[in-house]
């Protein structure tokens, strides 16, 4: 891999985008080195990824702009695809995964922090789609993905007017979840993912399956999505071992992804 380093630390994978000369830019070979990634996570090992940038400036500066600037409108399409399939491969990645935003995140980074499941950034951070700027639209999933996460009319106005946000503001609108100093952000990315780890490993699964499926429908579908995805919990290993542990009143719990 020439653009993305992969760490485990205990049953936290850590993924950083590395092109910092680029800002971490994301060009073909970014996107299909991340692609790679997620394929060869071992997901029986793994309970939670952590994606960040390498560097202390940027997170992700968008897709690569040279890249871009020659395609004809089907190369363009294809590029938006290629971006998209990665990104929605993210998003319904059976793990969890916690964005650590380390500086800037425009245009194809906002984006990508978007495919995450939960996005935390230092006080560097920056936020923004610049693309109506580049004279294109945001192209791997911006339109759709900001709309959802704040509100339909603040995405509207970030995406028409390219104007790019700090950290405060990306918290105050609900784009990120919490926001810590440059040094803090990767141990509190850490602490987080291990926090999650510690829980029943299907569990977890199940609940990111339920929640991101279940905004896709009415409420009546909805809960019923919930319904076969608790159900699918019982019988388990980790179901028997975490409400025994309760009943026992033992505080000491194994979950064995089982
Ligand atoms: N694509 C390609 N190269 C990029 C890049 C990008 N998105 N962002 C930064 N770089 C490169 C710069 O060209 C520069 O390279 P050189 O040293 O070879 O000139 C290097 O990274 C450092 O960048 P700057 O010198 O510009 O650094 P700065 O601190 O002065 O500015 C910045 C930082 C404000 C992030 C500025 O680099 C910038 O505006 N970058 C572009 C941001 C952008 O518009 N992103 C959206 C891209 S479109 C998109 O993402 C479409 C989509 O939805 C899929």
């Amino acid at each position: 891999m020439d653009f993305i380093t992969y760490e485990v630390e205990g049953q936290v994978g850590i993924i950083t985008i590395n092109r910092p000369k680029a800002l971490n830019a994301l060009n073909s070979k970014v996107l299909e080195e991340l692609d790679a990634t997620l394929e060869a996570v071992d997901q029986d090992a793994i309970r939670c990824l952590i994606l960040t940038g390498a560097g202390e400036k940027s997170f992700v500066a968008g897709a690569d702009i040279g890249e871009m600037s020659t395609l004809t409108k089907a190369e363009g399409e294809a590029f938006g695809k290629k971006g998209n399939d990665i990104f929605r491969k993210l998003e319904t990645f059976p793990l969890p995964v916690i964005a650590a935003i380390n500086g800037f995140a425009l245009g194809g980074g906002c984006e990508l922090s978007m495919s995450c499941d939960i996005r935390i950034c230092s006080d560097n951070a920056v936020f923004g789609q610049p693309e109506v700027g580049l004279g294109i639209t945001p192209g791997f999933g911006g339109t759709q993905r900001l709309a959802r996460l704040v509100s339909p009319g603040m995405a509207k106005q970030l995406i028409y007017t390219a104007r790019n946000i700090k950290a405060d503001e990306a918290y105050r609108i609900g784009l990120v979840n919490a926001v810590y100093t440059q040094e803090e952000l990767l141990p509190a990315a850490k602490k987080m993912a291990a926090g999650i780890a510690k829980n029943a490993p299907i569990a977890v699964r199940n609940c990111k399956k339920a929640i991101n499926e279940g905004l896709q429908v009415d409420m009546d579908q909805a809960i019923v999505i919930e319904e076969k995805l608790f159900g699918d919990c019982f019988e388990t290993h980790d179901q028997k071992e975490g409400m025994g542990a309760f009943l026992e009143k033992r505080k000491e719990k194994t979950f064995t992804n089982n």
